[in-house]
């Protein structure tokens, strides 16, 4: 049984029925998330845009190597690369597409390596001979990790760095409730999409028979953890089979398949998270229009 089919048997066991967020990202999946970025709802990816911009002329051109957890397209990485003229660019993400046309949309930038990875192995594949080393992490997906995952995460990748490396690193603030809400709920659907689209993928790569109108997208946020959450809502009491997993599920009307977190932060408690992690906090830029921090954190 393949990776993807023991997550999904797994989750779907819990008590608390959940899916890893990292599934919904299948070339649809990908698809529809580039087209939440560019919703009016939505003001992330475009505050993130905006600070890139502020911040890139003032951190010095002193990374011969600068590396991108999640490039993408590598649409948030060109004003930076552009900025601080690298010798070489290391794109790491796991599709290889949208690494393909990364090298395409950066070619002539700096010498474009692109490593189809998870974030760590990625690195760990990254020659380490000439320079300090500068790693991109945007676009707040750190938020998309919980807070034990996302300590470890950072404390290990740390310990692969040497003084003198630094990590940008982008966190989505709190916002007031309702902007929070419509960010992940938008009235086009696109959002619903993206979420439903993980039930659709586990019907196309996994033989199971979810009928997507049978659920619905829920939007929440926990105050107390500062999060939005993603759900998938069951309309009625029904039963799925996913042949791969060898796996039956019951689900009761109402109940709900947890599919993803995004952490909100204060700006404030940002430096601690650099710090406890073994990072020494350096700057830190603010989109005002839409609360969103950038921030360099420096290993010394
Ligand atoms: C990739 N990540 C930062 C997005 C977020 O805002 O948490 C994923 C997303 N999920 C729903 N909309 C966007």
């Amino acid at each position: 049984m393949n990776e993807f089919a023991c997550e999904v048997r797994n989750g779907l066991r819990k008590p608390r029925k959940e899916l890893p967020s990292k599934y919904l990202y299948d070339e649809l999946g990908s698809a529809l998330f580039e087209a939440i970025t560019v919703l009016p709802e939505y003001g992330l990816t475009r505050a993130d845009q905006r600070v890139l911009e502020k911040c890139a002329p003032e951190i010095a051109p002193a990374f011969p190597v600068i590396a991108e957890f999640g490039s993408g397209s590598g649409r948030k990485a060109r004003v930076i690369v552009e900025a601080l003229a690298p010798d070489r660019y290391y794109p790491i993400d796991f599709s290889a597409a949208a690494l393909e046309r990364c090298r395409r949309e950066l070619q002539g930038l700096a010498q474009i390596e692109p490593i189809e990875a998870s974030y760590l192995n990625g690195l760990d594949r990254i020659p380490r001979d000439d320079g300090a080393l500068l790693i991109l992490f945007l676009g707040s997906t750190i938020g998309n990790f919980d807070p034990r995952c996302r300590g470890d995460f950072l404390r290990q990748l740390r310990s692969r760095l040497r003084p003198g490396d630094a990590l940008l690193i982008g966190f989505d603030l709190i916002k007031p409730l309702d902007t929070m809400l419509e960010a992940y709920d938008d009235p086009c659907g696109v959002t619903a999409s993206f979420n439903l689209n993980l039930l659709g993928r586990i019907d196309r790569e996994l033989g199971g028979d979810f009928d997507l109108r049978a659920f619905a997208h829920e939007a929440r946020y926990d105050h107390s953890l500062n999060r939005i959450e993603m759900h998938l809502r069951s309309r009625i009491d029904q039963r799925v089979t996913i042949r791969d997993a060898e796996f039956e599920c019951f689900f009761r009307a109402g109940e709900t398949i947890w599919t993803e977190s995004s952490h909100k932060f204060d700006a404030a408690e940002i430096p601690e998270i650099a710090r406890q992690a073994g990072f020494e906090p350096e700057a830190q830029w603010i989109d005002r229009e839409w609360p969103f921090a950038e921030n360099l954190w420096r290993a010394a």
